[in-house]
């Protein structure tokens, strides 16, 4: 997938995840194979008046990259300005977030309630555009409801406005994360424009990524809760079921970068939060979980691994 300057020889990436995809986990993802790892989403607000949290939060590395970094809001010009704020760190993308279901963010008209309004749309693409130095992308749903469907048209008016690249999350708001994503909704938006598409929703592993691919003819298709406790699932050689030292050494290295970039009292907390994912479907697995809640200490948790080995 060629994206401005970027060529992306294994166009699998990794999904904006709020509460996930901090700097720890994107260079995990990257050194498991994915091409692309898109940051959480980050408020426009919480940038233009340099929230300590949110500046927290787009901290980024050269080993990194590429790297994307999403926005959300609804404001053109205080998109504009995060934008302009964003393009200062050595980045490759703004993302904008047009297909968030979450309350909080949509009764302020962010997220998806953007597909409500094409037009306000239209104007925070150009704003963003018109103030990154970086290509501009931005992800949507199908629509508001399934009797609002309107991704084709939409899609078509990102391009119209400067973005060059939509990533189609295939439910729409009211689907919420319920019921099964809708592929041929990708195949369609595809279609419809010009710029790459990324496909999203429901990927559960490297081989369902080729056959969204197949079945869709999208650019590249981006994973988000499949890679949690899984950041091997970009590679081709990735095993469906890995062993239980090949997912202990996965964490391992997790943790190694928790503890290299945050700071000491909010390590156990990001750490708890991933670490009982690794263990999904393995035999024995809830006990492991139970001690990883139970651990006091980010010393004791890597004894607790280390026996486990
Ligand atoms: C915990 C969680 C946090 C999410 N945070 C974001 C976010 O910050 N920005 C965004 O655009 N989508 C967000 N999403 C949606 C995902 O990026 C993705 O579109 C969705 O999970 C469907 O893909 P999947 O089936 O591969 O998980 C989030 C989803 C989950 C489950």
């Amino acid at each position: 997938m060629q994206l401005g300057n970027l060529n992306l020889d294994n166009p699998f990436i990794l999904a904006p995840l709020a509460g996930y995809t901090d700097l720890a986990f994107r260079i995990l993802c990257r050194e498991y194979g994915a091409d692309l790892c898109f940051s959480e989403m980050i408020s426009c607000h919480g940038l233009v008046y340099q929230q300590q949290n949110t500046l927290e939060m787009i901290r980024t590395l050269a080993e990194e990259r590429p790297v994307a970094m999403q926005l959300f809001g609804s404001e053109p010009e205080i998109m504009g300005e995060a934008a302009a704020i964003l393009t200062t760190s050595p980045i490759d993308l703004i993302d904008i977030n047009m297909g968030c279901p979450v309350k909080k963010v949509t009764k302020k008209g962010a997220g998806s309630a953007l597909m409500k309004d094409p037009a306000l749309a239209g104007r925070i693409i150009r704003a963003v555009r018109d103030k990154a130095k970086v290509p501009v992308s931005v992800k949507i749903r199908m629509g508001w409801t399934h009797q609002s469907i309107n991704a084709c048209e939409f899609a078509k008016m990102a391009e119209d406005n400067g973005a060059e690249l939509i990533t189609i999350h295939a439910r729409t708001w009211s689907d919420g994360f319920s019921g099964t994503a809708d592929w041929g909704m990708i195949r369609e938006v595809k279609k419809s424009v010009a710029v790459p598409v990324i496909g999203n929703g429901d990927i559960k592993s490297y081989a369902d990524g080729r056959r969204m691919i197949r079945e869709t003819g999208c650019d590249g298709v981006m994973i988000g809760r499949a890679a949690l406790g899984t950041p091997w699932i970009f590679s081709e050689k990735a095993q469906a079921n890995p062993s239980l030292s090949y997912r202990i050494a996965a964490l391992s290295r997790h943790l190694e970068l928790i503890a290299q970039f945050f700071p000491a009292d909010k390590i156990l907390a990001k750490v708890k939060n991933q670490a009982g994912k690794y263990f999904k479907g393995v035999n024995g697995g809830s006990v492991i979980r139970k001690k990883i809640y139970d651990a006091q200490s980010f010393t004791q948790l890597q004894n607790l691994l280390a026996d486990l080995y």
